[in-house]
């Protein structure tokens, strides 16, 4: 089994790790991730990176429609749910699960917290509709890892606002004010409550260096150490070693 199929037994793979990213705007994943998939590949890991919306060519063409057009915006919250979930299972069934089945790890970008937030607790969706959608785009893939990546909104804004190309559009959830996303850092932080086996909260306000090192504690402490010993460079090693002592909660 590649990932936890319930979501409550990290380091319960057989193959493949799958770590998920989540956070704010600003928060800093995809620099996180890419010095993650770096440290993993120097220590022989072979790793795939990809995010959502998208990963995918069907995905990439829902993430064009839902963020870089306002094409579904008029029909409503429930409608862009079912097209995140859309997306995430051709992602998850045409991307993320071959490359667990064949060993790798996986590291995404986003994953099914960000429509729990973004479209559950922000648009107020019926709980039942947002838990039947992840259901059927999961598809029982649950990450073995998610690290959310913590920050206030004022400070993820500026970082956001620093880093973006004035020449692109700005998506609609760009346009929004603090308040929103406080609400999503709030209900992020709740789904870190509510599952500790699987989730890991790291303060994303230091440095790129400090918050680097904070990750990879994370990762260290979830899958043993035998995942960053010179001579581990299988990951089969590593699992072995893994399923033997199952993730232990962060400091
Ligand atoms: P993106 O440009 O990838 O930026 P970032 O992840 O760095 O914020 O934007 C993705 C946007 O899509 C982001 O604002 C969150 C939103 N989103 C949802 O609303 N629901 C989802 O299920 C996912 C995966 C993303």
């Amino acid at each position: 089994m590649a990932g936890s199929e319930t979501g409550t037994e990290p380091g319960s793979y057989e193959r493949g790790l799958f770590v998920t990213f989540e956070g704010g705007d600003g928060a800093g994943k995809s620099t996180q991730i890419r010095r993650l998939a770096e440290t993993l590949r120097d220590l022989g890991h072979t790793v795939t990176v990809s995010r959502e919306p998208g990963g995918t060519p069907g995905a990439e063409a829902v993430r064009h429609v839902v963020l870089d057009t306002s094409a579904a915006e008029p029909f409503g919250p429930y409608l862009e749910a079912m097209l995140f979930a859309a997306a995430r299972n051709d992602h998850v069934e045409q991307k993320i699960r071959p490359a667990l089945e064949r060993g790798e790890i996986v590291l995404v970008d986003r994953f099914m917290d960000s429509t729990r937030v973004y479209q559950g607790a922000s648009e107020n969706l019926d709980p039942g509709f947002v838990q039947a959608l992840e259901r059927i785009a999961i598809a029982g893939l649950v990450p073995d890892l998610t690290v959310i990546l913590d920050i206030p909104p004022e400070e993820g804004l500026r970082r956001a606002h620093e880093r973006r190309d004035p020449s692109a559009p700005v998506d609609r959830f760009e346009k929004e004010d603090v308040t929103a996303h406080e609400l999503r850092r709030v209900a992020f932080l709740e789904i870190a409550r509510k599952e500790p086996e699987r989730c890991r909260v790291i303060d994303a306000s230091g440095s790129a260096d400090d918050v680097a090192q904070k990750v990879l504690d994370v990762v260290k402490t979830a899958f043993a150490e035998a995942i960053f010993r010179e001579d581990a460079i299988s990951p089969a090693a590593a699992h072995e070693t893994a399923e033997e002592k199952p993730g232990a909660p962060a400091e």
